[in-house]
Parts: C-alpha cells; sequence; structure tokens
C-alpha cells in the first residue's frame, strides 16, 4: 500500500521543519507546507524538502484572477511539487486555468502534472457565517456545490472534511483524489479540530490521502508516532 501520510509541518522555521523530515521521510508519504512556513521559510524550504526526495503538498489555498491563479500554479509546479490547493470558490476560470497551467507546465518539464486540489468551505465558517459572505447559508450543499465545481472544471482532487467524505464519494468521480485533514488516531487527547476521524476510518470512507499535523509533529518522539499510525493501518 502506498504511505498515505501526509505531515502537515506547521513550524515557524526552516530548520524546524527540515529536522522533522529528516526524522520523518521514510515512515511518511509526503509533507504539507502551509502558508506559516511558506512565508517565513521561502520557498527554499519546499526545495529543500523535494532534495531529500521527499513528496511535498503546497497548501497556499491560491485565489485569485485566472490569470495570477495560473502563474502562481505554474511557478509551484517548477518547484517540483506534487500536490497542491486552489479555492473552489475562484470560481470555474480560475479553476480551469490552474488545471492548465499544472499540466502545461509539467509537459514542458517532462514531469507529471501536480495534483490541483479544490478547497471548498473551510471548516472554520459555519451556517451563519456562510450566510454573511452571501453564500447558501447550509455548508454541506456549499461543499457539495463547489466540489462539483471543481469537478467539471477538472480538478482531479479536493481538500474535505472528515465528515464530507461518504456524501462526496457518493456523488462525484470515484477516480477524483480526496485529501483529508482532521485525523486523529484514538490515542490522541481533543484539541481545536472538532469533527475528527481515525485513519483507519478516514481510509474505509474514501479518503486518499490523511494531513496529519500535531498527532505525528507535536508528539514527544515524531518518529514513533507516525510509525505507530502506520503500523494500525497495516494491522487487520
Ligand atoms: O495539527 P492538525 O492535524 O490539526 O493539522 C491539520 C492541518 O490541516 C493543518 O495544517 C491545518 O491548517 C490543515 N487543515 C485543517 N482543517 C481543514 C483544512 C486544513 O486542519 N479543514
Amino acid at each position: 500500500m502506498r504511505n498515505p501520510i501526509l505531515a502537515a509541518l506547521d513550524v515557524p522555521t526552516a530548520d524546524e521543519a527540515l529536522r522533522l523530515v529528516r526524522q520523518l521521510a521514510p515512515v511518511c508519504g509526503g509533507f504539507k507546507v502551509g502558508s506559516e512556513l511558506f512565508t517565513a521559510a521561502g520557498p527554499g524550504i519546499v526545495r529543500q524538502i523535494r532534495g531529500q526526495n521527499a513528496a511535498v503538498f503546497l497548501d497556499l489555498k491560491f485565489h485569485d484572477i485566472p490569470h495570477t491563479v495560473a502563474r502562481a500554479v505554474a511557478a509551484a509546479t517548477r518547484l517540483g511539487v506534487q500536490m497542491l490547493t486552489v479555492h473552489a470558490g475562484g470560481g470555474r476560470s480560475m479553476l480551469q486555468a490552474a488545471e492548465q497551467a499544472a499540466r502545461e507546465t509539467a509537459a514542458q518539464m517532462g514531469q507529471p502534472p501536480p495534483l490541483v486540489l479544490g478547497v471548498t468551505v473551510l471548516t472554520s465558517l459555519d451556517d451563519e457565517a456562510l450566510g454573511q459572505i452571501g453564500c447558501e447559508p447550509h455548508a454541506g450543499r456549499q461543499v457539495l456545490r463547489l466540489a462539483q465545481l471543481a469537478a467539471q472544471a477538472g480538478l482531479r482532487g479536493l481538500v474535505c472534511s472528515p465528515h464530507e467524505i461518504t456524501e462526496l464519494r457518493q456523488s462525484l468521480p470515484s477516480a477524483l483524489q480526496l485529501v483529508i485533514p482532521g485525523i486523529r488516531p484514538g490515542t490522541v487527547a481533543g484539541d481545536d479540530q472538532k469533527r475528527t476521524l481515525t485513519p483507519r476510518a478516514a481510509l474505509a470512507r474514501g479518503a486518499n490521502w490523511l494531513v496529519i499535523g500535531r498527532p505525528i509533529c507535536a508528539a514527544p518522539n515524531p518518529r514513533a508516532a507516525a510509525e505507530q499510525i502506520l503500523n494500525d493501518l497495516a494491522s487487520p
């Protein structure tokens, strides 16, 4: 089985990120670089992680006019990332431009294109908050609407919360890759993630990739924490 764990490097410095990558590279399928680390350490951190032969998920959630997003996606593709995120709410043209830029840039490089993942509704937005920004005040329906738009625009994957997996799997093409944060191994006590699922349960519902941050990276022994999750996944 391919290792589905993407460790979220939610740390403020390149040194801390690279320390985690050295420990975790043999036991994780890739590393998520988000806004904090990218803004602090710059694109060099992505090159350094790729230099260790590890896969990178660049989670910068691009949302801009199609031309600008296409150029940002092209730049991320040239950095050699395997996955990146765009906001599905940026609209059909923006999503199409993102996917096209990933494919064309990768083709010029003779590489497979990175997976452009659509982000639907941030889990921090509830129905009331959606109404305030002029969206359908029903998070579930808004997620489905944006997920369908992203799939129709040609995106090959989505980021979604654990409780959305089942419905999205029922209503979207089965080839769509689902990348799931909010994962908590049974052993970890509660934090600010409210709707969580264990790694096994998420895969059973149809997740392809599991984004796991604090349960691995903030553990006293990150390598042992990741190994424990892998062992749980492999056990019958
Ligand atoms: O530490 P934890 O496992 O909660 O980290 C999850 C990662 O996934 C973080 O980088 C967080 O920003 C991201 N994420 C999330 N929930 C979402 C979308 C992204 O936790 N709905």
